[in-house]
């Protein structure tokens, strides 16, 4: 028999679990976010987010009103409050390394355990190598004071950023790993909203739940992957890569989205999940089953390179002292997230060949600066493409997809422009005297 599940409890209110805070407020719950920077929990406290996601200051501040949503720096309040604890916590990949750091979600489970005066249970929520639901949940077996039952669950997270609060409240699938009778229903419990509405559940076992996660991120990394290779081709012996995605998106089997060739996936995920993955299967034995992701990396690093060598061609070689707009600098729009961005390391690149680089990105070059100081950053589209010999669109915001040739004619002082995300159409350009390169169209 479980008891009612009344409190909520999300550790670490990064960007996984503010979000899920949030959203546990809504469905009715009463959270407390925990985690362990107590600057991070005073100006989640006042409603304020230390990064930029639609929609979501607006969710926190609503229920920091209701009353419903509060935010802490103390483990032990939520040990004594909450049946069920999410753990949210960061698995960045290894400083020198290519596999997951563990350090986080170990210390998180560990100090959550330790706290816990009240049956509970446990739900994993950040993404992890195989294996370490069970390592976790022999930890917590070892570290739950006598007398109190605490039973672990994985419920992997399939949240986009930009489309995070849309992606929790309203989730394609919900998928658990539970070892226990009863831990399946506290978790219907939890997610009854979404149940109602026939989302799809799929109640498992550890070892699928962790890997449905790494698997679909691995299988999104491979569409992207896949078009940009077929890019290197009709780079080479001409061809429309837009026309060949679309044409082949049409086969339901294959499905379009995902599809969009351009400068490659970035962002704090899907890179870091390839690699974590294919790390923890060579750990395992297993050497050539995930060699392939290998691949899938190379070809992806290697569109980044094409991005800056096809700015070279257009300027004849000679790049140093030139003007270089970059407009967008994030890993994706609607996100202010610049972790292994195209567009951040092409404009570092560019600028440490001798160019003098300046960057426009509606949301991105705060987190940008910290990352490369150097750059020059302007606040303004004019202001970047002004005097540009060379406009490189690296990230797609609308503002770009919107430009048309009339709006920088009469601002730049070359018509050179290089669309790195294949979104602009290219014979409107070059009809108003651009040269004009797509990655995935021959020059
Ligand atoms: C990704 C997954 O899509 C989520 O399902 C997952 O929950 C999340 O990682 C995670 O593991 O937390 P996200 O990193 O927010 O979400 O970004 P995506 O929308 O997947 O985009 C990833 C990158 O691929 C971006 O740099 C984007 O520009 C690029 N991309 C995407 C392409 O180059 N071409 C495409 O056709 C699609």
């Amino acid at each position: 028999v479980t008891a009612r599940v009344e409190n909520i409890s999300v550790i670490g209110t990064g960007y996984l679990g503010a979000t899920h805070a949030a959203c546990m407020a809504e469905l009715g719950f009463n959270v407390i976010g925990v985690d362990v920077d107590p600057e991070k929990i005073d100006s989640l406290s006042r409603g304020e987010l230390p990064f930029h996601e639609p929609g979501l200051p607006e969710l926190i501040r609503k229920h920091v009103d209701t009353g419903r949503l509060r935010f802490t720096t103390d483990m032990d309040q939520v040990g004594a409050w909450a049946d069920v604890h999410f753990i949210a916590v960061g698995t960045p990949q290894v400083k020198g390394g290519t596999g997951a750091d563990l350090r986080f979600v170990d210390a998180a489970t560990t100090s959550l355990a330790a706290s816990i005066t009240k049956d509970a249970l446990i739900v994993g929520k950040s993404t992890v190598p195989v294996g370490t639901a069970a390592r976790l949940a022999d930890l917590v077996q070892d570290t739950t004071q006598e007398g109190v039952q605490v039973s672990l669950a994985w419920n992997p997270e399939f949240l986009r950023e930009g489309f995070a609060v849309e992606d929790t409240l309203r989730p394609d699938r919900l998928v658990i790993g539970t070892r226990n009778p009863g831990d399946e229903a506290t978790l219907r419990e939890v997610y009854a909203e979404a149940l109602g509405r026939d989302t799809p559940f799929i109640s498992t076992d550890f070892e699928t739940a962790e890997l449905v996660k790494v698997a679909a991120n691995a299988f999104l990394a491979t569409k992207i992957s896949f078009i940009n290779a077929f890019a290197e081709v009709t780079e080479t012996v001409g061809g429309d890569i837009t026309t060949l995605a679309d044409a082949i998106g049409y086969d339901t089997r294959i499905g379009r989205k995902f599809l969009n060739a351009g400068v490659g996936f970035g962002g704090g995920c899907l890179p870091k999940d390839i690699r974590a993955l294919q790390t923890r299967v060579a750990e395992l034995g297993l050497d050539h089953s995930m060699k392939f992701l290998d691949e899938i990396d190379q070809i992806n690093l290697r569109r980044r390179k094409k991005a800056v060598a096809r700015a070279f061609e257009l300027l004849d070689q000679d790049i140093v002292g030139k003007k270089i707009a970059v407009l967008g600098i994030t890993f994706k729009p609607l996100s202010d997230d610049v972790r292994d961005s195209p567009g951040l390391d092409v404009a570092a690149r560019l600028f440490n060949a001798g160019a003098d680089v300046a960057v426009y990105d509606p949301e991105g070059n705060r987190n940008a600066a910290k990352r490369y100081p150097r750059l020059g950053y302007v606040n303004t589209l004019t202001e970047a493409v002004t005097g540009a010999e060379l406009v490189i669109l690296t990230t797609e915001w609308q503002e770009f997809r919107a430009l048309t040739p009339a709006d920088l004619n009469d601002l730049v002082a070359a018509k050179r422009f290089i669309d790195a995300r294949n979104v602009l159409p290219a014979t409107d350009w070059e009809n108003h005297g651009w040269t004009f390169a797509q990655l995935g169209r021959k020059m």
